[in-house]
């Protein structure tokens, strides 16, 4: 990861709000961010992620806040924005990076099983018509009300100044739903729709508001299904690897041109509303 300071950018002296900055994507984001010249604030909800990823900003001269934060909350990301106003100044720039999934929010099966609906269903079967709602909302709400509120509070600051830019995280599920993934990927359709509502909502406001579709990139969890413990592809490893035409899992570095192009006025001032796929062609490719 590159985190020498470059002199001159758009992003320079800039406010960035970056929430899910401790995770494996957004924390390379924020990272790039800072190199670029952005103050960069570092939302999350665990704070040692968060230290550590401060800690390289600010080693390599760069300004980080990190704040813990729920992107479900308003009143805590209302309590972060004014932080961040009197702390770095007024945000310029919001990345909702926050977001994910729930091992128990997936089926554990591809299709219908009559198992699943038997008095005698196996403890380890998960149909369709065995998820709970409740969870499945909780990960709906992650993703989708999760880019909202930040959205609202951060933006409503955009809005004042009639600038700024958003960019959001889609997904490939957004577009042809991952077996398995029914709630994360109705959530992650949401956010491609979000993001086109409110970039035509938000134009008069000066306020471009743009998403990134990532492919498959190995994080925590996704790691543990897609590899084996000796480094090797799972049987769902092996069919996400056919059906990416560049043979490879993407890294946090693979998104890092797109999500700045977006956020840049200067290089992007006309553009709005897409969803940009950063997936080794995943979503081009019908597998066949
Ligand atoms: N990795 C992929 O292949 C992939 C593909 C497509 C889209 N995406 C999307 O890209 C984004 C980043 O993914 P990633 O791979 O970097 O995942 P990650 O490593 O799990 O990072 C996600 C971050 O979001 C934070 N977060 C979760 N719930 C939160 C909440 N309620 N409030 C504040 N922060 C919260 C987590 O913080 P805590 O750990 O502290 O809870 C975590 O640091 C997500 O929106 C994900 O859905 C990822």
């Amino acid at each position: 990861m590159k985190t020498e300071p470059v002199n001159i950018s758009f992003f320079k002296n800039k406010t960035a709000v970056v929430t899910g900055a401790g995770g494996t994507l957004c924390s390379a984001v924020a990272v790039e961010l800072a190199r670029l010249g952005a103050k960069v604030a570092l939302l999350g909800r665990t704070p040692e992620k968060l230290e550590s990823v401060t800690a390289l900003i600010r080693k390599a001269g760069g300004t980080a806040l990190p704040l813990v934060v729920d992107v479900t909350d308003v009143a805590a990301v209302e309590a972060a924005s004014k932080t961040i106003t009197r702390e770095l100044g007024l945000c310029d720039l919001l990345v909702n990076g926050a977001g994910g999934n729930r091992n128990d929010a997936v089926t554990s099966t591809v299709e219908y099983q009559p198992a699943e609906i038997a008095a005698d269903r196996p403890e380890n079967l998960r149909g369709f018509f065995n998820l709970n709602p409740d969870i499945l909302l909780d990960v709906i709400k992650l993703n989708t009300i999760g880019t909202l509120i930040p959205s609202q509070v951060f933006g409503r600051e955009m809005a004042r100044r009639g600038r700024g830019s958003i960019v959001n995280f889609a997904s490939m599920n957004s577009y042809r739903p991952l077996s398995k993934n029914l709630a994360y990927s109705l959530s992650k359709a949401g956010v491609v729709n979000l993001t086109q509502w409110l970039s035509t909502y938000l134009a008069p406001a000066g306020i471009r508001v743009n998403a990134v579709a990532p492919g498959f990139f190995a994080n925590d969890r996704s790691r543990k299904i897609l590899m084996t413990e000796d480094g090797g592809l799972t049987a769902r490893g092996q069919n996400v690897m056919a059906h990416t035409p560049m043979k490879r899992f993407g890294e946090a570095q693979d998104l890092l041109g797109a999500v700045c192009w977006l956020l840049d006025d200067e290089r992007a001032g006309f553009v709005t509303g897409i969803t940009v796929a950063v997936d080794g062609g995943f979503s081009s490719s019908s597998g066949v």
